[in-house]
């Protein structure tokens, strides 16, 4: 199983039947981390990028079965973060050394091409030499193209699934893999640092559904790509389905990092949910970026898209030492420059 690891790692790819084994079977999980850790070494260095997190807003006009911000959610507590509010944080992470700001929420209507435009602009002013990243869910190709005008940088959107029933399960009609993925395409061509991802053990996912998510993420060859567990959430459908590996999540991180050399890969909250060194354990396996939270408490324990989820301990961007702390003495090091994608010669 080592040569199939090796195949991996010189030739940057494998047959699906060949991907499905190594999914269905982890063979040699130490092996294929050090693998992982040397490719990411070669492009990276042992530098870890940190992000800032803002949860601008958990107000959000979609239905997914699987998240606990969905619109038919009763017991939330609402709220939409004010210019002042994301600006200061930002600022905040300015001065703790954060240069990627990655403004999160759901699909809020306040939050207009105008309106996302003045905040986008006023980052770029207070906190010159950072990127902004935004991870707003779907809009249209000119409200894209005004945020990336406005200086924005960066832009996440996960496919969830490739797999266009699996999709429609996750879903509610309204929403479409296709328009997913004709927005994933837009804004690579408007010049995005684009990013994809999935959640790991959703309900329904078989094997060949993850061997098409990698299939898919090889073709598209994104920037970024986010990969957690899926964790159910107690106000959702899915409340009683069962969560994600986190060994599965952490094994298919080091196949991404191999076939996508220079990706930009976090270690995601999800999986530091997970288990207590899941984060530690993703960088172990070639992941090389952690996005704590700069989002005002209040507005965190709010941001809740399934239970448990980590908001008081090393994720919190304002304990940066000790997480610089735990990264360093897994012989990494929390660097604070923008950490822009590097292509892979
Ligand atoms: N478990 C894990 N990840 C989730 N997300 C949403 N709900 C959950 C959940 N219950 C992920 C989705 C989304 C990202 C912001 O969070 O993949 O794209």
């Amino acid at each position: 199983m080592k040569k199939l690891i090796d195949k991996l790692f010189n030739e940057r790819d494998l047959s699906d039947d060949e991907l499905k084994t190594l999914i269905t079977d982890m063979p040699e999980p130490e092996y294929l981390f050090s693998k992982a850790r040397e490719r990411a070494t070669e492009v990276y260095g042992k530098k870890v990028f940190i992000r800032g997190l803002i949860e601008i807003s958990n107000i959000c006009k979609n239905d997914c079965l699987y998240c606990g911000i969905r619109k038919s959610n009763g017991n939330v507590s609402r709220y939409r973060l004010t210019k002042e509010e994301i600006i200061s944080s930002c600022e905040n992470g300015y001065d703790l050394g954060f240069r990627t700001f990655v403004l999160q929420g759901g699909e809020d209507g306040f939050f207009t091409d105008e309106t996302l435009v003045n905040i986008i602009k006023e980052i770029k002013e207070k906190c010159p030499g950072s990127a902004v990243t935004l991870s707003l869910g779907e809009r249209s190709e000119k409200s894209y193209r005004r945020l990336k005008e406005a200086g924005a940088d960066r832009y996440l959107l996960r496919h969830e699934t490739a797999n266009e029933d699996h999709y429609d399960k996750l879903h509610p009609a309204e929403l479409s893999l296709k328009n997913r993925i004709n927005g994933l395409k837009t804004l690579r061509k408007i010049g995005f640092q684009t990013g994809c991802g999935f959640m790991v053990g959703s309900p329904y996912q078989t094997v060949d559904n993850l061997v098409e998510d990698l299939r898919f993420i090889k073709n598209f060859e994104p920037q970024m790509v986010g990969i957690g567990p899926f964790l159910p959430h107690k106000d959702t459908p899915f409340k009683n389905e069962k969560p994600g590996s986190s060994d599965l999540t952490v094994y298919l991180l080091a196949i991404i990092r191999l076939m996508l050399p220079s990706v930009l890969l976090p270690a995601t909250t999800a999986l530091g949910t997970a288990e207590e060194n899941g984060r530690e354990r993703g960088i172990l396996a070639g992941a090389n970026v952690i996005m704590p939270n700069l989002s005002p408490e209040s507005a965190r324990e709010k941001y809740t898209l399934y239970n448990n989820k980590l908001h008081t301990g090393a994720e919190n961007a304002y304990k940066l030492d000790l997480l610089k702390k735990r990264i360093s003495e897994i012989g990494y090091e929390i660097v604070t420059e923008r950490g822009d994608f590097i292509p892979y010669k």
